[in-house]
């Protein structure tokens, strides 16, 4: 606690450590590279407010008009708006836009946090879509159409359907498929693509963006993988299944009176990027390359098990080497010790991100430190299974009525009580439990688990007690 938050990050900046974690940007030698190294040095001075000529983000009309409509030409959207509170703003707005008070929503139980928020503040109930489990690797896939439909074709009242796509792993689902599906019924789908941003520029060998497949409305964390910084992101409203004037009421009720000029100028200079064709082939040329390199180069380190799925988004590269008998913590800490960080770890899985500024000399730098990890250890005969924690982020939970009034209780006084506050592991910021559901052993057990793990997890307080329905 001695340490302040200003030592801490003039320290971790000076170390330059390799990032396989979010911001895509993944540091200022990107900006320098591309020709944007002046405005790094005069970063304090565009810090601004909205004074005459710097236009107003709830009232566009001239500078920020100007770069909604690059994003509105880069994602093909009939409107683009610019968010400074990240995915999670965008989300809460698009949910909120497409529902009334009381209504169902057809969500994804998998779903960030920002979504069950956003359930809250409208009042509105929940109908889970429960993601596959991809058998052999124990992680979250997709969501399957038949499934939206069966839900669509039972709660024909639902006001919309959500889901990620791609998901944290990078798994996407069939857009096009659900998108149709949502259609016939004439319900907007809107898709959370907080961690595909790139996708509608990346090329080929990836799944398509989501923009690209029919969703109403497609909300994009561009901080995650391409060059803004973080809590900027991008929400395209594609079709005219949507009011854009009570998704702007929502944006101004929503989003922050001052929202801060330099993340706005991010955003502007990864338009910019995207815009320039050399620009773009060449960040995006060397991050495609990048990405190849760690999937051939791991298939030469013996023991190293790697997802790889038609439907995945290869930029998000998950591995693990339960063969060597390492969990994915274990793991995790040997990375770190070689100055490596990671994103997420599930089990014994973990997910290094990529994102538009990663080198083919970061992914060396893996490459290197797994095949050291590998010679320093033994082969087993029975490594450990690849993963068994994906089902406990989508069990089926009984529902109770969300409490109106609640109590803080030691966990291992939690079990058969109501949720009246989410447990929320973070990353990856999916809810264990939300208000409402009736607390499982396994649930408690889990949750025990992870915090004696040293993992966060919000919603148990630091005494390790629960809100709970009284
Ligand atoms: C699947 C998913 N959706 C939405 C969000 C929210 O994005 P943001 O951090 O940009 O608010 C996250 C954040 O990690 C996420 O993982």
């Amino acid at each position: 606690m001695d340490r302040s938050l200003l030592d801490f990050l003039t320290e971790y900046a000076k170390r330059q450590p390799v990032s396989f974690h979010m911001p895509g940007h993944k540091g200022s030698k990107l900006y320098k590279d591309l020709g944007y190294g002046e405005v790094l040095a005069l970063l304090m001075d565009c810090d601004i407010t909205e004074i005459p000529g710097a236009d107003n983000l709830f009232q566009t009309e001239d500078v920020i008009l100007s770069v909604m409509e690059k994003y509105r030409k880069l994602y093909e959207s009939r409107k683009s708006y610019l968010l400074v509170n990240g995915s999670s703003v965008g989300l809460i707005t698009a949910i909120l836009s497409c529902s009334k008070r009381g209504e169902k929503v057809i969500l994804a139980r998998n779903s960030h946090k920002s979504i069950f928020n956003a359930l809250t503040l409208g009042g509105l109930e929940p109908v889970y879509l429960y993601p596959d489990i991809m058998t052999g690797h124990g992680i979250l896939g997709g969501i399957d159409p038949s499934e939206v439909s069966r839900l669509l074709d039972e709660n024909p009242e639902a006001s919309c359907v959500v889901l990620p796509s791609p998901n944290y792993y990078g798994i996407c689902s069939d857009i096009e498929a659900i998108a149709k599906v949502c259609h016939e019924r004439d319900k907007a789908l809107i898709v959370d693509q907080a961690h595909g941003a790139h996708l509608k520029f990346i090329g080929e060998g990836y799944p398509k963006a989501a923009e690209d497949c029919g969703a109403d409305i497609v909300i994009n964390s561009t901080h995650k993988t391409l060059a803004s910084w973080t809590q900027t992101a991008v929400m395209n409203v594609m079709s005219d299944r949507v009011d854009l004037a009570v998704v702007g009421n929502y944006l101004q009720i929503l989003e922050s009176s001052s929202p801060s000029y330099p993340l706005m100028l991010s955003l502007d200079v990864n338009a910019e990027i995207l815009l320039d064709d050399k620009k773009k082939s060449r960040v995006i040329t060397e991050w495609r390359n990048a990405v190849d390199e760690f999937y051939e180069g791991v298939r030469e380190i013996p023991g190293v098990r790697v997802i790889e799925d038609p439907m995945l988004d290869r930029t998000k590269l998950n591995f693990d080497m339960g063969a060597y008998g390492l969990n994915g913590n274990q793991l995790e800490t040997l990375l770190n010790e070689r100055d490596i960080f990671t994103e997420l770890v599930t089990g014994n899985i973990i997910m290094g991100m990529t994102g538009i500024g990663t080198t083919r000399e970061d992914i060396g730098r893996l490459l290197e430190a797994l095949s050291e990890i590998a010679d320093s250890r033994e082969l087993l005969m029975d490594g450990l299974p690849a993963n068994d924690y994906s089902g406990i982020l989508t069990m089926k939970l009984d529902r109770g009525r969300v409490p109106e009034t609640s109590v803080s209780l030691p966990l291992d006084e939690c079990e058969g009580r109501v949720a009246a506050a989410s447990i929320i592991p973070y990353p990856p910021g999916i809810p264990l439990a939300c208000p409402g559901e009736i607390l499982t052993k396994e649930i408690i057990e889990y949750t025990k688990k992870l915090r004696s793990m040293g993992e966060k997890v919000i919603g148990v307080s630091p005494k390790g007690e629960l809100l709970v329905g009284e």
